[in-house]
């Protein structure tokens, strides 16, 4: 698949340092608590099941799909495809996201949550575009912040293909042929 990609932003190796990384900080952050671990479907399929692998504490997993995007571009209007089947009243929720790019799914995502009443709400992305924000939205725990360009691979699409590239990629542009937006 590399003829399809322009350039590999995240290797591996660089990838599973930071699931590592990120995993000790929610090992320190949430012993001892029932916890609750919402991933965000799709993107964050890949990353959810590298992450739970490195927690030592007893968690319940659980799964959200939103639409928001078409091709490359944010609607602006998030809709739930699938709602999580978890009562989260009173318990820690982590909701797992891909990569947060405009927010404004995190943003939706936060206030749905909150409204459940959980015992605490923080966020765990993969990935981050800061410079590409169109709301302010809190995101606890970041993997890795990137520029701001379409990438694809480890759980990202370029619709719906390239999720199972094992590393952070920008597609190239015969990645992108004979699929019109
Ligand atoms: P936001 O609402 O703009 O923050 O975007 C949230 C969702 O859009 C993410 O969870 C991804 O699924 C998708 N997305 C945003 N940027 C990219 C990208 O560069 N590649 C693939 N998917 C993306």
């Amino acid at each position: 698949m590399s003829k399809y990609i322009a350039e590999t932003l995240i290797t591996e190796s660089e990838i599973k340092a930071m699931v590592e990384r990120l995993g000790a900080q929610l090992n320190h952050d949430y012993a001892g608590k029932q916890v609750v671990i919402i991933g965000v479907l799709r993107g964050s399929v890949v990353f959810m099941s590298d992450l739970i692998r490195q927690l030592d504490f007893p968690v319940e997993i659980d799964f959200i799909s939103v639409s928001s995007y078409q091709g490359t571009k944010s609607t602006g209007v998030v809709k739930i495809v699938k709602d999580t089947d978890h009562d989260v009243t009173g318990k820690h929720v982590i909701l797992v996201e891909d990569i947060v790019d405009t927010g404004l799914t995190l943003n939706y995502l936060r206030e749905l949550f909150t409204d459940r009443g959980p015992a605490s709400l923080r966020v765990c992305s993969a990935f981050d575009k800061p410079d590409c924000r169109q709301v302010a939205v809190a995101v606890e725990y970041v993997g890795q912040a990137i520029p701001n360009a379409f990438v694809v691979g480890y759980g990202l699409d370029y619709q719906q293909r390239y999720r199972n590239l094992p590393y952070l990629a920008v597609l190239g542009d015969d990645g992108k042929e004979g699929q019109d937006e």
